[in-house]
């Protein structure tokens, strides 16, 4: 089985110190040891997050980072950079920056070969837009994201995490049924497995997001998932931990 994961992603929300209050409260709360808990804030609250990691056991992720090492690259920050402040994990490929910040897949597969040359591990975002699904493309899309995201050897492959998120679902309380979600999982696995290795395809945790919440996390666990990537219900340290909870029971991790 792969590692199973919870991941926050803040977006742009919370300053230093709320994130400092944040973690606070998270190092009082019982997280479920068999779950790897990522909080992924803004880089300016990374230096917060990262000195009360420890306390809650939980692990440092970032947003985002550039797809070079250095450089003349004025708002950019680097893998480095990421690693000096403990981040373990970084998203990749979200839809937001897909689509508000033009991120194509060739600057996604640059990023994911970046983060893995820097011992980082990439969290590959993918996923189809609404029109995408009701055009019956969402195999195409996920297909074409993963052949550009992917050029890599087996061994690389099996240090990504892959985090499948129909933008659809995103921010809009329209969670993916378990049907769809299903369907998704066994296509990127069977991708991978087709491409790699049977064992290499099991190794890659594949998450969901898209609008989870306290209410809707125990049947996701019913899906073949490996955790989930949290948005709006991460925003709240009690709930998240919650989540996270209830996540394990209904595994039964
Ligand atoms: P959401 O966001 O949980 O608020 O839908 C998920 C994400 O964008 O990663």
């Amino acid at each position: 089985m792969a590692q199973q994961l919870m991941i926050a992603n803040w977006k742009m929300n919370k300053t230093h110190d709320q994130a400092k209050d944040y973690m606070d409260i998270l190092a009082q709360e019982r997280l479920p040891s068999q779950v790897e808990v990522v909080i992924c804030p803004p880089f300016t609250a990374l230096g917060a997050v990262a000195a009360g990691a420890k306390a809650s056991l939980s692990m440092v992720g970032a947003q985002n980072c550039s797809w070079a090492a250095s450089g003349a690259l004025t708002g950019e920050i680097s893998p480095e950079m990421l690693m000096a402040l403990t981040v373990k994990y970084v998203l990749v490929g979200h839809s937001e920056r897909r689509s508000l910040f033009g991120e194509s897949d060739d600057i996604v597969a640059r990023k994911v070969q970046l983060l893995l040359q820097s011992a980082l591990i990439p969290v590959l975002c993918l996923g189809e837009t609404e029109q995408e699904r009701d055009g019956n493309l969402t195999e195409e899309v996920l297909r074409r994201q993963l052949d550009a995201a992917l050029p890599l050897t087996s061994d690389e492959a099996s240090k990504i995490v892959i985090a499948y998120e129909p933008v659809w679902a995103i921010g809009t309380s329209r969670t993916a049924n378990g049907e769809q979600v299903t369907a998704a999982m066994q296509l990127i696995r069977h991708y991978l497995a087709t491409k790699y290795t049977a064992a290499t395809a099991e190794a890659i945790p594949i998450l969901y997001g898209g609008s989870v919440n306290l209410g809707n996390i125990a049947s996701l666990a019913e899906c073949p998932i490996d955790g989930a990537l949290v948005g709006g219900a991460s925003l709240n340290p009690q709930d998240f931990a919650n989540l996270t909870r209830s996540f394990a029971v209904a595994k039964e991790l």
